[in-house]
């Protein structure tokens, strides 16, 4: 039995958000689904700067240059996938912030993957290591009130994603400005 497809409809303009713990699978997502200049990973910035996207001293440097690239893209009007952990709520503050300026939309899609299969990923991972105690802490962060939480802080629509969904990204072509 094919199981239906779980549609996600953005817009072609938006700032996809994606929210999950270390290994829940948010790259192996975003890589599939949409083309490497969408995706703003914060590994990838890391990488740019530092030559090693596990390099935590490069987090600031690494997260200074997402920030800015995200402002260049979404006032063109093209969509962006912020690849980070996201967890925080006063992270997502900064990313609101930056598409509410540019009245483009804001889509969560939270990394449904138990804490286990994130634990056991991290731990076969060639050349980065996060430990086990950060994963738990950053999946108690994503609790049951998260959906919630997300619209309140002003996305516009919340997706929940587990490894066994057949993902469907549906793209809604608007109207865009670029804004001066
Ligand atoms: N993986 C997998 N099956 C999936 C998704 C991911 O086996 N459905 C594996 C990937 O191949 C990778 C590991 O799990 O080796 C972590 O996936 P990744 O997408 O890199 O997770 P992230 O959430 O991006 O982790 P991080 O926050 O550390 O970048
Ligand atoms: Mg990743």
């Amino acid at each position: 039995m094919t199981k239906t497809p779980k549609v996600v409809n953005i817009s072609d303009s938006a700032m996809v958000v994606l929210i999950g713990a270390a290994g829940s699978g948010k790259s192996t997502f975003a890589n599939a689904r949409f083309r490497a200049t969408e995706i703003l990973s914060s590994d990838f910035f890391r990488a740019l700067v530092s030559d090693d996207e596990g390099d935590q001293d490069a987090t600031d440097d690494a997260f200074e240059l997402l920030h800015l690239t995200l402002e260049k893209r979404l006032r063109r009007g093209k969509l962006c996938v912020v690849d980070a952990t996201n967890v925080r709520a006063e992270h997502r503050a900064k990313l609101l912030a930056k598409a509410a300026a540019f009245q483009r939309q804001a889509v969560a899609i939270i990394l449904e993957t138990p804490l286990i299969i994130c634990v056991e990923r991290a731990a076969s991972r060639a050349g980065r290591s996060v430990s086990a105690a950060i994963i738990r802490q950053q999946t108690k962060e994503l609790g049951p009130q998260l959906a919630d939480d997300l619209l309140r802080e002003g996305f516009a629509s919340v997706f929940h994603i587990s490894s066994l969904d057949q993902v469907e990204i549906e793209r809604t072509t608007t109207a865009t400005a670029r804004l001066k």
